[in-house]
């Protein structure tokens, strides 16, 4: 009887999760057809990438949702994930949004801020309880409608990651494990995988934990203090210091000779603040 009842609430959850994926499957595009993502490396600490993400929601009076869930905290207060960042920079609607509980998340009542939100802002924390909270809820449906609608939205560290399709560091036990129990990102960007804190943390090398089962991504690792802007296939750095690609290629501003080439299944390159880069095309813009 319990696997029945466990492996009915499976396929309902894969249901509900099917729905927006399916539809979705046919786009061109790599990253969300309207709206924009601003995916911060953690430790945001850059007025002008908060300022970047009011901007994009539509300046100061746009309805912000903040959501801090990802930190594991027992309560949130009215400044959490960045909120108070957020007004501190003149945005004069900004609410935090929070829930432990899938059930709770998708109910009308406890998701209404998303109906009418033009920002999104994901704190840092683990992302796995991202998930726990919010997968295959009416909360995470209204998540991709805020961008549908042309809205923004970001996050840092767990906040950024969360955004791929593939979840990397998503195990429940610690955040060294790349490729974890949870694998199932809310895939705003789709066939990649989006690490965080990478330089900081000399996490250069852990991408290929990812690739090697799963050659079919691609990997993004986005440093402290650094965020990538994307929109349908483009996307920017923005301030920082370096995003690192793995594409199986590399490419350098000096031009493509490597003194030292390593093989294709061990290279990446470094991309900064200006530089453009097409998620469908796998290449840099020049
Ligand atoms: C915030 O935005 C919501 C949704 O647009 C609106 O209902 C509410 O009145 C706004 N609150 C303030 C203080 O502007
Ligand atoms: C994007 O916006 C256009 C114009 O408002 C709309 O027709 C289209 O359905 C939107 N795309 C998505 C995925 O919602």
């Amino acid at each position: 009887m319990k696997s029945i009842i466990q492996y009915s609430t499976l396929a309902l959850a894969a249901l509900a999760s099917a729905g927006p994926v399916m539809e979705r499957s046919n786009s061109p595009y790599v990253g969300p057809e309207n709206g924009t993502l601003v995916i911060i490396g953690g430790n945001a600490q850059d007025d002008a990438i908060y300022q970047r993400i009011i901007d994009l929601a539509g300046g100061p009076g746009a309805p912000i949702v903040t959501i801090p869930t990802a930190e594991g905290s027992d309560k949130y207060d009215d400044n959490a994930a960045a909120a108070g960042t957020f007004r501190r920079l003149g945005a004069k609607n900004v609410t935090v949004l929070h829930t432990y509980d899938p059930k709770v998340a998708d109910t009308e009542e406890f998701a209404a801020p998303l109906r009418s939100a033009k920002g999104v802002f994901f704190g840092g924390g683990r992302q796995w309880r991202l998930v726990d909270a919010y997968a295959g809820t009416l909360t995470e449906r209204l998540f991709h409608e805020v961008l549908d609608r042309g809205g923004v939205v970001s996050g840092s560290s767990a906040g950024a990651s969360i955004q791929g399709s593939f979840l990397a560091r998503g195990d429940t036990a610690n955040n060294q494990i790349l490729v974890g129990d949870h694998q199932v990102g809310f895939g705003f960007v789709k066939d990649v995988a989006i690490d965080q804190h990478v330089l900081v943390r000399n996490r250069q090398f852990d991408m290929f934990d990812i690739l090697k089962v799963r050659p079919e991504l691609l990997g993004i690792a986005i440093d402290e203090n650094t965020a990538l802007i994307v929109s349908k296939n483009d996307a920017e750095v923005y301030r920082g210091t370096y995003v690192i690609i793995y594409d199986g290629k590399f490419w350098s501003r000096e031009g493509s000779d490597l003194k030292h080439l390593p093989d294709s299944s061990s290279i990446f390159y470094f991309l900064k603040d200006g530089d453009k880069y097409d998620l469908r095309k796998r290449q840099v813009v020049v």
